[in-house]
């Protein structure tokens, strides 16, 4: 049953994608890039939250076509060329993403940075078009404006970026010490190094869990939420983006390349501090089942419905890629 769901909820997603990203020839290749790298596959996770979170709060079908949709397309854009920046030579040096070669690797270095960069334009071409819409009540304009603000500081430099900018120029040292997550005193973390454990988890939330925390906060303003339970679902976002990259540096070191469509051991080759390499694979899955708990009770705390959100959140401490 659940998985049918997932089927179908990720099908409807690429339907939307793949009727709003441009197939223009011109323009050299820009388009067949752009195409390439987001409609190539990928879990759909963060337009599945925005819209459940959508629906948490509206059920208004030709609302959630008019605002939600736009920032579905935005969402997968902004994480597509965050991956695809992500694989460059200058940063992971990756070749093999969704099962395919690299961006960068089938269509030259400059235009994996010029797909990248095109994908974010054509995210904030996406939701700034919703105005275009004769929008009804001015009360929509102003959630359209809120959810645009959130998406475009979470994915930026004090969020995503600024994740990506720690993980690949910032070696821990004493001086980078981060106060807060008292939560890990829940786990036995032996003889680990807790401050550099928390300097790590730090980048998570800003290379990770900000995309998650802006689709559910996106899907929940745009549906008409209030303030406290857009808070909860930042806060659920927080700690399942913190799960996600868990459990995707255990999936580098115990899976293979096949089932993941990603190269595997890559981050013993470019030397990353991940909580995987610090803690072992064992100490990590309780990090990624304490950090899952925490998400589905901030969830839960909102008082609705929300049983795919909660099984999505559920299934992805055991997922394979
Ligand atoms: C990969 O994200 C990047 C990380 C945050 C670990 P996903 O695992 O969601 O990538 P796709 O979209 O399914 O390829
Ligand atoms: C997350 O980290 C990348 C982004 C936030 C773009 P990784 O570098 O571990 O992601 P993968 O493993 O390449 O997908
Ligand atoms: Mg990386
Ligand atoms: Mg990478
Ligand atoms: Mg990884």
């Amino acid at each position: 049953m659940y998985s049918e769901q997932l089927k179908s909820k990720t099908e409807h997603i690429n339907n939307i994608l793949t009727e709003r990203i441009p197939k223009d020839t011109g323009f050299g290749k820009i388009c067949e890039a752009m195409s390439y790298s987001v409609l190539n596959g990928g879990k759909r996770l963060r337009a599945i939250m925005l819209l459940e979170a959508f629906r948490l709060f509206s059920e208004d079908n030709d609302l959630e076509k008019l605002l939600a949709e736009p920032f579905v397309t935005a969402i997968e854009c902004i994480h597509a060329y965050s991956l695809v920046h992500d694989d460059l030579p200058a940063m992971d040096n990756d070749v093999l993403r969704r099962g395919k070669p690299t961006t960068h690797v089938a269509y030259g270095h400059a235009m994996g940075v010029l797909a990248g960069d095109g994908l974010l334009n054509l995210a904030f071409e996406k939701v700034s078009s919703i105005i275009d819409n004769n929008l009804s009540d001015p009360c929509y304009i102003k959630r359209v404006l809120k959810a645009f603000n959130i998406l475009s500081t979470k994915a930026g430099y004090s969020g995503m970026i600024g994740g990506q900018v720690l993980d690949s120029t910032e070696k821990y040292t004493d001086a980078l010490k981060v106060p807060g997550y008292d939560e890990l005193n829940e786990v036995d973390l032996q003889d680990a190094d807790i401050d550099k454990l928390k300097y790590t988890l730090r980048i998570y939330e800003l290379k990770t869990s900000q995309l998650f925390e802006a689709a559910l906060m996106c899907g929940a303003v745009l549906g008409g939420a209030d303030e406290a339970a857009v808070f909860s679902l930042e806060e659920a976002g927080r700690s399942l983006g913190l799960a996600f990259q868990i459990e995707d540096d255990i999936l580098d070191m115990t899976s293979n390349s096949e089932t993941l469509g990603k190269s595997v051991n890559i981050d013993e080759k470019n030397d990353k501090d991940t909580v995987a390499r610090m803690l072992g694979i064992n100490m990590s899955e309780e990090l990624v089942k304490l950090y899952t708990a925490k998400a589905i009770n901030c969830l839960s705390s909102l008082g609705k419905d929300a049983g795919f959100l909660l099984k999505l959140f559920e299934s992805l401490i055991f997922r394979k890629l």
